[in-house]
């Protein structure tokens, strides 16, 4: 069988390609752009594509479509990038692709000390040689409320970790889980606001959940909380946030995503000027950590996602049950 690959990385999936294709036995076509209207002729022949986290919407599916192509499997976790309910339209199966928790909860579980103790501002600092302490005290971890919204594969991982560090664990999810309960207390989402010092976001990207971190919940919250968000930036409205970091009521916030990161993370662009004023505005800020999509970024996990990508569409092509299908 056959798999058309899109946005192909020579530097790290390459390797993994090549040893899982071989594996499964499967024949590869490979394209290191994102689909598009103009490149997806490419794919023609293939029933199988494999991608990462580009915008798939609704003339793109047409043309899959169009092109005889039965499935998309990203090779990401999250799927918010593909308009899924047009697809389901079309017939088109999408697949997502899993990996190990530990990667993301741990750049996670960064992003929280990292913020709590200024580490941008002290690291600016220290390249200048301005070791001075004004301006750069920290706060104690171990006395922290921490709530974790989204209590899945990564946010119970988190908990898990964070069971050592000495906090009060807070938990939301819409559907709670028994061992998260090992390690925090489930509460309301308003409670959760209301007694936190410091919220991480685990959730996909939904309807539902689209700016559950907006003008109202912010003005809910603990003077000076801190906010970690490695999920998706739909998740906060950032126009609320940079009111909210102008004001004092948030202390700081830690960002591996954004709203409107498409077309930006994963490309050089140090010579262009972006399209996302938000982002710039938050990147100025001494007390925001803004990283690009990098926190599933590691060897286990990149490995996974290749090839959980590649085993399933094998199992779709052998009509065989698919884990990875997504409803
Ligand atoms: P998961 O599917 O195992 O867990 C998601 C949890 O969120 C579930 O327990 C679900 O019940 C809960 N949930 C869904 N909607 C909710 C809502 N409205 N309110 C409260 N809880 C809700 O997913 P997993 O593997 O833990 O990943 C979580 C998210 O992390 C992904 O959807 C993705 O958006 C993001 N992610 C980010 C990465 C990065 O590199 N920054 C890498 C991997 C995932």
């Amino acid at each position: 069988m056959k798999v058309f690959v899109f946005s192909y990385r020579d530097f790290d999936e390459a390797e993994y390609f090549t040893k899982c294709s071989q594996e499964l036995g499967i024949e590869l076509g490979i394209c290191r752009e994102a689909p598009s209207l103009e490149n997806l002729n490419l794919a023609e022949g293939y029933e199988y594509i494999s991608i990462l986290t580009s915008k798939i919407d609704s003339p793109l599916l047409e043309k899959m479509k169009e092109l005889g192509i039965r499935m998309i499997s990203t090779r990401t976790i999250g799927y918010d990038h593909i308009d899924c309910a047009k697809a389901r339209e079309l017939g088109i199966q999408i697949s997502n692709a899993p990996y190990s928790p530990n990667g993301v909860a741990d750049y996670a579980i960064m992003l929280m000390l990292m913020a709590s103790r200024k580490m941008k501002h002290i690291m600016e600092r220290s390249d200048i040689q301005d070791f001075s302490l004004k301006g750069i005290q920290g706060r104690e971890f171990a006395s922290f409320t921490v709530g974790i919204v989204g209590t899945g594969r990564i946010g119970k991982t988190v908990l898990k970790h964070l069971s050592g560090f000495g906090c009060k664990l807070l938990a939301y999810d819409l559907y709670p889980s028994q061992e998260a309960e090992q390690y925090a207390t489930y509460v309301s989402l308003e409670e959760l606001f209301a007694q936190c010092d410091l919220i991480s976001l685990h959730t996909p990207l939904t309807e539902d959940n689209y700016h559950m971190i907006n003008a109202e919940s912010i003005s809910r919250m603990k003077e000076r909380v801190i906010l970690v968000n490695t999920a998706r930036g739909g998740l906060i409205d950032s126009e609320a946030l940079i009111e909210g970091l102008e004001k004092g009521k948030i202390g700081a916030a830690a960002l591996d995503v954004v709203e409107k990161e498409f077309g930006l993370y994963y490309f050089d662009l140090k010579s262009e000027v972006l399209d996302n004023r938000e982002l710039a505005i938050l990147k100025s800020f001494p007390n925001v950590i803004v990283t690009p999509h990098m926190a599933f970024y590691t060897d286990r996990d990149v490995h996974d996602m290749v090839y959980a990508s590649l085993k399933s569409c094998l199992l779709a092509s052998r009509g065989e049950e698919n884990p990875w299908r997504v409803q």
